[in-house]
């Protein structure tokens, strides 16, 4: 078991990797959760995968063990799902020392970080993320939330867990699609903050895609390591954890005009390759990095161009990014590999020759 803590300024916590559920109880006995009222939250996916064998993880150490769940996916992520956990909440009797379990992915973890940090003022929560993408993104850096009138995570809290517990195999059941989409964000921190992470990635990307334990264990505790160190620099998000952002200027236009038909992950994918286009005309990026990247996003199964899309629409989605600041788009790129900056000075132009790399016109 890999065991990394996360120093946040708010709180510290640590955040266990394992390739089973073994140590989990331990978790929970230091953080000193014995004893008290459990609600587990989590989906109709991860309800029937992991529940019976959460629940029997807890065994008879908490003085009783609920749990609640919704239909799976981002349609769910609403605050008439977070009614529904209130009302749960009550009917069971969560006191203000009861703990809430969040059992999923980042829906399941952003919507039960959100209902432990607003019943009663805050009760304390622990995340059990099951998907790649919330164990090296949602579960690490605080942000709870939920979706309200179209617009994604505008209602929300900054609330940090107990802990953060990963179990490798969890990825064995997660569809393969779902794994890649996670594999953008991992592939983004290599190329924002850690050369070494990238070249590690580059080295074991066959382990990694056939979920050998000890690449992915790698996998997650260096993304964990490079967005704990972002966050707990920059917790509620006022500069450096501005880099996150990578490719998802480009990429949320991508998906905001895709209607929702690619995941997130992918349209990070695409977006990050026109951020690289665009560093590569500047000269930041070599011609071989860029190929590089490239093969890398596709060998994980993730797109890199969006054939169909016309330029001009995303360049002009781009500008309604509510990033976008009196129409001046922030753009994050890289100095070099493994370093990241954010530039406000990108020229039109330059952004059109970017668009036209991966809409191929
Ligand atoms: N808080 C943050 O900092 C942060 C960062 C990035 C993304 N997010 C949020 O995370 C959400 C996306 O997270 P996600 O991609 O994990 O989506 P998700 O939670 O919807 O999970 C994706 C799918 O995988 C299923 N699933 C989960 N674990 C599984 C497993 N082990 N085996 C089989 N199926 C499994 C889920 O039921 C769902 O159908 C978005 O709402 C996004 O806004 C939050
Ligand atoms: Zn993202």
């Amino acid at each position: 078991m890999k065991i990394f803590e996360v120093k946040a300024k708010s709180a510290s916590y640590p955040i266990y990797i394992n390739d089973s559920f073994e140590g989990l109880s331990e978790a929970f006995e230091k953080a000193g959760l014995f004893g008290r009222k459990a609600l587990i939250i989590c989906d109709s996916n991860t309800e029937r995968l992991y529940l019976d064998i959460l629940k029997e993880i807890l065994g008879d150490n908490f003085l009783s063990v609920c749990h609640t769940s919704f239909p799976a996916g981002e349609k769910s992520k609403t605050l008439e799902t977070i009614y529904d956990f209130y009302k749960v909440m009550t009917e069971n009797r969560l006191d203000r020392k009861s703990v809430v379990i969040a059992l999923g992915g980042g829906v399941v973890g952003d919507m039960a970080g959100f209902a432990a940090a607003t019943y009663m003022r805050g009760i304390k929560y622990v995340q059990i993320p099951t998907t790649l993408l919330s164990q090296v993104d949602s579960s690490v850096g605080g942000k709870t939330g939920v979706d309200f009138m179209g617009g994604k995570n505008l209602i929300g809290a900054f609330y940090q867990p107990e802990f953060v517990f990963m179990n490798t195999k969890t990825l064995y059941t997660l569809p393969e699609r779902e794994f890649s989409a996670g594999m953008a964000e991992v592939i983004k921190y290599g190329y924002i903050i850690d050369r070494g992470y990238l070249d590690m990635l580059f080295r074991n990307k066959t382990e990694i895609k056939e979920l050998r334990t000890s690449a992915i264990s790698d996998v997650l505790y260096g993304a964990c390591k490079a967005k704990a160190y972002v966050v707990s620099e920059d917790e509620k998000e006022t500069g450096l954890r501005e880099i996150l952002n990578f490719g998802h200027t480009f990429g949320h236009a991508v998906e905001s005009l895709l209607g929702f038909r690619l995941l997130h992950g992918e349209c990070v994918s695409i977006g990050m390759m026109a951020a690289l286009a665009l560093c590569r005309e500047r000269g930041s990026v070599s011609d071989e990095d860029y190929k590089a990247a490239e093969g890398l996003m596709r060998f994980f199964g993730l797109p890199v161009d969006v054939r169909g899309l016309g330029a001009e629409e995303i360049h002009s989605r781009m500008f309604m990014d509510k990033k976008t600041k009196n129409n001046i788009i922030t753009l994050v790129l890289l100095k070099g590999i493994g370093e990241a900056y954010s530039d406000s000075s990108v020229g039109s132009d330059e952004i059109d020759r970017a668009i036209l790399k991966i809409t191929g016109e």
